[in-house]
């Protein structure tokens, strides 16, 4: 068997890839697919880019909650990692809200280190030469310097950021992902820096939904202990999940997580009457789909006219 990298590395903290998720599971978002995918051939024959003077671009990927950003990033390590022809490269993911501190002057050190330990690992590590540095929820701390909102420390941070994005405090081997979805809060001069600007849109379709309601399926599939997987995962194709959607979901903006939260309802359903009814019914079914898409319905119903009775009382 050929080793990859995936063999060497398994800190989940800290490198992404270890999870499948590979290019075909993601839905919609063409552009920002088609060119993660062609980075990552970028990626595998960066030695040639160079000696043509190409260098990989920083990009930034922007978009509403759960529409893929992050699950892209995944499968972008998940292909890199499980390449192996690019065994000397490595994808972190640095998740800016957990840098980010209550203490003041700490989140830019914070952010130093981490970044500089990167830097040690790239120095020390003989099998790995290039990294990159995936930083989610990019706003929570690179937000607009000198508005009302910003302080002292934040307008530090984005100093800092922007440094290591010019290169001046950094190995040369090093590309960054950033991923947000407060584009408009993002200061201007940090978004210079990314050569690549990808944008995400939320899922309008009936086939796009049904599509993702699929992959959902097929990811908690594979998250699932192989004994159970063989019994519970068995009819995926006997599944409808066109109908499920144009049945219930139709009209209802939808994020890539809700329907995951879809998907993962109606296993827990099949489970839960496994466990306390009779049934002979063993795999997942289009009726627990129907079961948990309504509970959705039902349950985003009350919470619009929560927030609409809210405002009404404003
Ligand atoms: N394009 C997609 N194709 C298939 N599944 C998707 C897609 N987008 C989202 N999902 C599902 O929704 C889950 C959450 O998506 P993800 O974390 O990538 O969203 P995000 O855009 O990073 O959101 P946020 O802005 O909140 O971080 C995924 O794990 C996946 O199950
Ligand atoms: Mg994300």
């Amino acid at each position: 068997m050929t080793a990859t990298n995936r063999d060497t590395y398994t800190d989940p903290k800290r490198i992404l890839g270890s999870r499948v998720v590979e290019f075909h599971d993601i839905i919609g978002q063409p552009t920002a697919k088609r060119e993660i995918q062609q980075l990552s051939e970028f990626f595998k024959h960066r030695d040639m880019l160079g000696l043509y003077g190409i260098s990989i671009p920083n990009v930034l990927l922007h978009g509403p909650p759960g529409t893929g950003k992050t699950m892209l990033v995944e499968s972008l390590a998940y292909e890199l990692l499980g390449d192996p022809t690019s065994l000397d490269i490595i994808v972190y993911s640095l998740n800016l809200q957990d840098i980010g501190t209550a203490y003041i002057n700490e989140t830019s050190n914070n952010l130093s280190d981490y970044i500089d330990s990167i830097c040690e690992d790239l120095c020390t590590r003989d099998t790995l030469n290039h990294a990159i540095i995936f930083m989610d929820e990019f706003d929570s701390i690179a937000g607009k310097r000198g508005t009302r909102h910003s302080h002292t420390e934040d307008d530090k941070v984005v100093n800092t950021l922007n440094s290591y994005l010019d290169g001046d405090r950094y190995l040369p081997n090093i590309n960054y992902i950033a991923a947000t979805n407060n584009y408009n809060l993002v200061d201007p001069a940090l978004k210079s820096r990314f050569g690549l600007h990808l944008k995400f849109d939320p899922f309008k379709t009936t086939s796009d939904k049904s599509s993702v309601l699929k992959s959902s399926h097929t990811q908690l599939e594979r998250r699932s202990d192989p004994a159970y997987t063989e019994y519970l995962f068995n009819r995926v194709s006997e599944i409808g999940f066109d109908t499920v959607v144009t049945t219930y979901l139709k009209d209802l903006p939808l994020s890539g997580r809700d329907l995951m939260s879809i998907a993962r309802h109606a296993v827990e359903h099949r489970i839960t009457e496994l466990i306390t009814t009779n049934t002979q019914q063993i795999s997942v079914c289009t009726d627990d789909y129907k079961y948990s898409a309504e509970q959705f319905v039902t349950q985003h119903n009350k919470s619009s006219k929560q927030n609409r009775q809210m405002g009404f009382r404003k």
